[in-house]
């Protein structure tokens, strides 16, 4: 947001009278640019809300960079001479957690003490740095930037068919990804803003890749209750409830499983000083969606921040052990595991959705359904896992994760790995329509893929002209255009 420069020099006696005219000074320019074709969700800011929160946040990040620096593992980067398979997960698995890292016992010993330190200043009474975020908010969170933007814009839309009316807050990386006409039009006009991460890091620099984003969003966010939403999740029923219920209420922290089995190495375990959970008790995570607060959860947070600071050198392998999709995805529930704090992973399996093969009953999968966390809930409070074959009902889909190929308009068309658009033969397919059973039920009020390529296709025919990464093609709507006549609006030639 371009704050109007006397607001920046006026620091005490007219903050709150500056606050009131940037409020109504950035209404009028929402009322004055948005434009009459967008649905109209409000200013993405409450009144209340203070309309920047780079100060607070710049304070936080000021102390917070120094302990994440002080408490250095202090060792040379973990070298994966042997990666871990990546295995599906299998609940009878009864082996020992298998080690593929070799770290030497002093290194082992450095990495223990700087976890100590860390920990102490993260908890200690009068170190413990204070998270930026407006009490009593709930939003969702998402990173996106580049490529990712137009992604992002067919999720948000997704988001509120539901009637969801939570704000949203995207980060993007810097400056250069800050695209004007989508961050102060399109993403207003659907209740979300875009927040530059580097305005904020610039208080300390510091190297952060992108791949290292999640955690800092979270942070960063001003929200209380946070839901982080990959660019390309997107949920089917209105996020609100899950937070006012079980297990968000109780545990504070909520993850979604991943195919696989764990593969966290027995050293993390001995870093942490904690006994290693079996194999068998869950699913390694699938981060594309997560629920915590940060009033509850802040200091599990703050390691789980640590742990991807540190990540690419030392935890992401300590985590992961090479196996598929080593990144932030299992720091939240570590983190938590070594804070002590309560967390909930939802047990029910995630679904590949997909288009069937034609040759060799081949399939192409494409997106990924995650479960109903309330329900899943209950199910297992009830002692039903259905994970270990128990019968019981499954849970509904809550999110569909649509990423692989990114359903990007301008390039889902092209030759993909997996082609969700068409056939081995080259025609028109539907992308997801197995399994039967998980997409015939969350179809069954109404087609909701039908409904996901109608956003696509507004985003490709809407907004065209606006993405700077579109610059080099033409046609974009033409093509979205083509498929949604073929697939969603061909009848059959009366005969
Ligand atoms: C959203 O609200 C509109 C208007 O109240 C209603 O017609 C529609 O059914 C609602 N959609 C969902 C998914 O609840």
């Amino acid at each position: 947001m371009i704050v109007p420069r006397s607001c920046l020099r006026i620091r005490t006696l007219f903050t709150a009278l500056c606050l009131a005219s940037l409020f109504i000074w950035s209404l009028s320019r929402w009322r004055s640019e948005s434009p009459t074709s967008l649905p109209q969700w409000g200013p993405a800011s409450s009144p209340n809300a203070p309309p920047d929160l780079t100060d607070a946040h710049q304070k936080f990040w000021w102390t917070f960079h120094r302990y994440l620096e002080k408490y250095a593992p202090g060792t040379t980067p973990i070298v994966e001479y042997e990666k871990a398979p990546t295995e599906r997960f299998n609940p009878d698995d009864t082996r020992a957690r298998p080690n593929y890292l070799s770290v030497d016992e002093e290194d082992m010993a450095a990495i223990k003490t700087a976890h100590m330190g860390f920990v102490a200043a993260i908890t200690g009474e009068d170190s413990a740095p204070t998270l930026p975020y407006i009490p009593g908010t709930t939003g969702i969170v998402s990173t996106a930037g580049g490529v990712y933007l137009p992604v992002l814009v067919i999720s948000l839309r997704m988001l509120r068919r539901t009637n969801s009316t939570l704000p949203m807050e995207v980060f993007l990386a810097d400056e250069e990804e800050y695209e004007e006409y989508i961050c102060d039009v399109v993403l207003p006009s659907l209740n979300a803003r875009c927040i530059v991460l580097s305005r904020i890091l610039a208080a300390a620099p510091t190297t952060i890749e992108k791949y290292q984003f999640k955690p800092f969003a979270m942070l960063f966010s001003s929200f209380e209750e946070i839901l982080f939403l990959d660019a390309d999740a997107f949920p089917l029923a209105k996020p609100e409830t899950l937070f006012r219920a079980d297990p968000v209420r109780s545990a504070g922290l909520v993850t979604w499983p991943d195919f696989w089995g764990s593969t966290v190495s027995p050293l993390f375990y001995e870093i942490i000083g904690k006994s290693a959970p079996p194999l068998a008790l869950r699913q390694s995570t699938e981060s594309g969606e997560v629920l915590v607060s940060k009033k509850t959860h802040a200091r599990t947070l703050l390691l789980a921040t640590y742990y991807n600071y540190w990540g690419p050198s030392h935890y992401w392998p300590l985590l992961s052990q090479g196996a598929a999709g080593e990144g932030d995805k299992e720091t939240f529930i570590a983190a938590a595991t070594a804070m002590q704090q309560p967390f909930y992973q939802v047990s029910e399996p995630i679904v590949a959705l997909g288009h069937r093969k034609d040759k060799g009953g081949g399939f192409a999968g494409s997106a990924m359904a995650q479960f109903n966390p309330i329900e899943d809930y209950a199910l297992v409070q009830g002692g039903n896992s259905r994970v270990r074959g128990d019968d019981a009902p499954q849970p509904d889909v809550f999110f569909i994760h649509a990423n692989f190929p990114k359903f990007n308009p301008a390039t889902v068309f092209d030759n993909h790995e997996v082609n969700p658009a068409f056939t081995d033969e080259g025609e028109y397919t539907r992308a997801w329509t197995i399994p039967e059973e998980v997409v015939g039920k969350f179809s069954q009020k109404e087609d909701l893929e039908k409904a996901f390529w109608k956003e696509v296709k507004w985003t490709a025919c809407e907004l065209e002209e606006k993405f700077v990464t579109w610059q080099g093609y033409s046609g974009i709507c033409d093509r979205v255009s083509d498929y949604w006549r073929n697939i969603f609006e061909w009848k059959p030639l009366p005969t």
